[in-house]
């Protein structure tokens, strides 16, 4: 831990009816009319050059940033090492597409393997400092995994609710391994997500989906490191894929602090990317009739198979205040550019990630970006995760009965080819 230069203070504040609320109150969404909250800070006591200096002499981890996080005390982090993920620079990809700069921010390097782990930590450590004894989350997955690991790190019960057969059989093992209560229903990630807000308000247990402003405190650390990685400059453009789409609104809030820290001018443009099958805000975007959610969502990207995503205001926000814009690709669209992420940059991620790459590209066909600007996709989980996804989809190992005749017969034609 960073030795602090001043404990942050903070208070909530419902983005719709502008209501506050303490920080030291248990809230989720605003008590008055049910909106989203936000989290707003008190930055009086901050010298940003001060703190930019600091930061030469911390560790790296989302915990470098600690004056720009929810937790006033140092002593209840809950931490695994989290963020500070790799910046790569675009190999082959960047060249195919005419690029100029294309870097990759891979969070698959988490702990647990997704982005999941920054808002993880910090809500965690929450729920810790109120002295919570249960944190519970419904899932697509990687929330699931990483609250389990979080929230048994910390000695609190991990209680976990997930959709039957709609979840990547990786991030069902890890929220066992990692000892979650793992309850499975029969309906959606929507249906689950009631089920766990209806537990929060009749039961003592603490809340980690992202509707907890909390947690996307922790994950706008990803736009912090994006400027330092680039070496104090911010991207033309951050592409995301978004489920519940609390993700890019969360990424899109750390470049305004920045700015309104007086640390950077610049802001970038954000580009959400959805599964054609789970498309709601890429649909309320297009059509300036309200949102509408998708009945039935379906994608092979399970992640971010999501029909009513509650961040929706805050993500058309982020899009719209941004200049950015929302599109939806098709499942072989996904397929492909995961291979092509494997195959050609050594990037293995899971198919909700890969959206990212294949929502780009279609944003250069649809000249909605320019291949002269900077562009960051963000790969926000390790394909490791979703192993059925290459069963499915890629070719199987060759299976050879005459060893070793046969295995030099077939690596000699190989190099004959290639
Ligand atoms: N990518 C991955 C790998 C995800 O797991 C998720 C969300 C997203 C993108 C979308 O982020 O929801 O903030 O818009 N996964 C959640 C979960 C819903 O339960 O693990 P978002």
């Amino acid at each position: 831990m960073p030795v602090p230069l001043h404990i942050p203070k903070y208070h909530f504040s419902c983005i719709n009816c502008g209501r506050s609320y303490p920080s030291s109150e248990v809230v989720y969404t605003c008590k008055h009319c049910g909106g989203l909250l936000d989290v707003v800070y008190d930055f009086r006591e901050m010298d940003a050059e001060e703190f930019l200096n600091s930061l030469t002499e911390r560790h790296l981890s989302i915990w470098r940033y600690f004056e720009l996080l929810p937790i006033e005390n140092p002593s209840h982090i809950v931490s695994l090492s989290e963020g500070y993920t790799p910046l790569y620079r675009s190999v082959r990809i960047a060249r195919d597409l005419g690029m100029r700069q294309l870097n990759f921010k891979y969070e698959g390097a988490n702990p647990t393997g997704s982005f999941k782990d920054r808002g993880m930590s910090v809500g965690v450590s929450k729920a810790l400092s109120l002295g919570s004894r249960a944190c519970v989350c419904a899932s697509t997955g990687n929330t699931s995994a990483s609250m389990a690991a979080y929230a048994t790190r910390a000695g609190l019960l991990p209680l976990v609710i997930l959709p039957k057969r709609k979840v990547a059989i990786g991030k069902v093992a890890q929220a066992i391994a990692y000892g979650a209560k793992v309850i499975y229903i029969d309906g959606s990630f929507d249906d689950a997500l009631l089920a766990v807000k209806e537990a929060t308000e009749k039961l003592p247990v603490y809340l980690l989906n992202s509707i907890n402003p909390l947690r996307l405190e922790g994950q706008k650390t990803l736009a912090f490191e994006l400027f330092e990685q680039l070496l104090h400059s911010v991207p033309d453009v951050v592409v995301v894929p978004v489920g519940n789409a609390g993700n890019i609104s969360a990424i899109w809030k750390g470049f305004v602090t920045l700015k309104k820290l007086g640390i950077s001018e610049k802001l970038p443009r954000m580009v959400g990317v959805q599964a054609e099958g789970a498309s709601p805000i890429v649909s309320a975007l297009m059509n300036d009739n309200g949102f509408r959610p998708v009945e039935s969502p379906n994608t092979v990207a399970t992640a971010i198979r999501i029909g009513n995503p509650v961040n929706w205001p805050k993500a058309v926000a982020a899009i719209r205040d941004s200049g950015g814009c929302a599109v939806s690709v098709k499942d072989d669209e996904i397929i492909r550019a995961q291979k092509d992420l494997a195959r050609g940059e050594g990037l293995f991620v899971e198919p909700a990630s890969a959206a990212s790459l294949a929502g780009l590209r279609k944003c250069l066909e649809e000249g909605l970006i320019d291949n002269d600007e900077s562009s960051v996709l963000v790969l926000t989980g390790s394909g490791l995760k979703d192993p059925d996804v290459v069963g499915e989809y890629y070719e199987p190992p060759m299976e050879m009965t005459e060893c070793p005749e046969g295995v030099l017969r077939y690596i000699g034609n190989l190099m004959r080819v290639n």
